[in-house]
């Protein structure tokens, strides 16, 4: 036997695929939606970027739940085909598709303006769009469009729905930020497009460590309300999030993702926990990891002085225009 026949003996392909199961199933969170009963009938929920990827698995769940669901899209076409299918595979005819472009703070308003006008209720927002890898641009209203798009447009919408969230209490906030929030920092010039580094995901690593402390001092301004405000850590998922990266790159990490990353609907666990849980209930300040674990994220996104300033900012910035 040479030392080829050796490499590619059997006993290493079933190897490699058993070791690649097990690290596939490892992927897999301890908590499964499926086996828990909560009910949403009577209740609303938000879910943004419900068109694809994670945002629609989370909508998926809470429609099967028999909530009443709106999926906050941008793309009208995309929006509409997601809503189809989820209406189909739920049987649930209450969910509708309301259009909005988080990177512009017009469209957020005139989005929670027509919440406002017609819901009675709502319980519970999930933030989870956003974007990754896009290149510099400033958005009309001044603003660099990841940071726009990713915590500015998510920050102002939550604030301006918080009063049906109160009065619908209990309610909670959920918001997707990434466990690459580690790998980001708080500059606030950030914000408007100076000092920034456009390497892959950089960018994409500052807004989703503002998304945390911002979801903290939230979740301080409303003790007591009944209103929950937490982040999680989706997992690393194949997503549309990657639509802007270059070709090669979307197949390399296609490739690796298939034995590696979770799947999108693996990926909306940690959300669909922290919004419909039981176990979940009356938690608040929280990151949770994607496995549904609580875990504390990185210091700076703990530091509640900073929290304090970074919100202020934010409600200063998103309240001029
Ligand atoms: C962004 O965060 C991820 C995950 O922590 C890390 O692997 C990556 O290197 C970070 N990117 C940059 C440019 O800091
Ligand atoms: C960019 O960062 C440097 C170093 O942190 C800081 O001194 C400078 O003021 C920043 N630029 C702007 C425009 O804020
Ligand atoms: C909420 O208020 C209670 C009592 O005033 C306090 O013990 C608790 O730490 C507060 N929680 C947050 C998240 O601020």
């Amino acid at each position: 036997m040479s030392w080829l026949d050796i490499l590619w003996h059997p006993v290493w392909a079933v190897s490699t695929a058993l070791l690649a199961v097990v690290v596939r199933l490892q992927r897999r969170g301890h908590w499964d939606p499926r086996a828990c009963e909560t009910q949403l009938r009577g209740k609303t929920a938000i879910v943004t970027g419900a068109n694809t990827g994670i945002g629609k698995f989370i909508a998926l769940d809470f429609a099967r739940r028999g909530a009443r669901v709106i999926l906050a899209c941008r793309s009208e076409a995309r929006g509409t085909a997601a809503l189809k299918e989820i209406r189909e595979k739920t049987g649930n005819s209450d969910v509708h598709l309301h259009l909005v472009d988080l990177s512009s703070l017009k469209s957020v308003r005139e989005f929670a303006k027509r919440i406002l006008e017609e819901e009675k209720a709502l319980h519970i927002l999930v933030n989870n769009a956003g974007v990754s890898g896009l290149p510099r641009k400033i958005t009309n209203d001044g603003f660099e469009i990841s940071f726009a798009t990713n915590h500015l447009g998510p920050f102002h919408l939550t604030n301006l729905l918080l009063d049906l969230m109160k009065s619908s209490a209990p309610a909670r906030i959920v918001t997707l930020s990434s466990v690459n929030h580690k790998k980001g920092q708080v500059d606030f010039s950030h914000f408007k497009g100076e000092n920034l580094t456009y390497f892959m995901d950089t960018v994409y690593n500052h807004t989703k460590l503002h998304n945390i402390i911002c979801t903290n001092e939230l979740a301080c301004r409303l003790n007591g309300t009944g209103v929950t405000a937490n982040s999680v850590h989706p997992g690393i998922v194949v997503t549309e999030v990657l639509r802007h990266y270059p070709f090669s790159m979307r197949c390399l990490f296609n490739l690796i993702g298939f034995f590696f990353f979770k799947s999108p609907e693996e990926g909306a666990v940690s959300s669909i926990y922290c919004a419909v849980a039981e176990e979940t209930e009356g938690i608040t300040g929280k990151y949770f990891d994607s496995d549904c674990s609580l875990v504390l994220p990185a210091p700076l996104a703990r530091d509640a002085a900073l929290a304090v300033k970074d919100f202020e900012i934010c409600e200063r910035l998103t309240s001029k225009l």
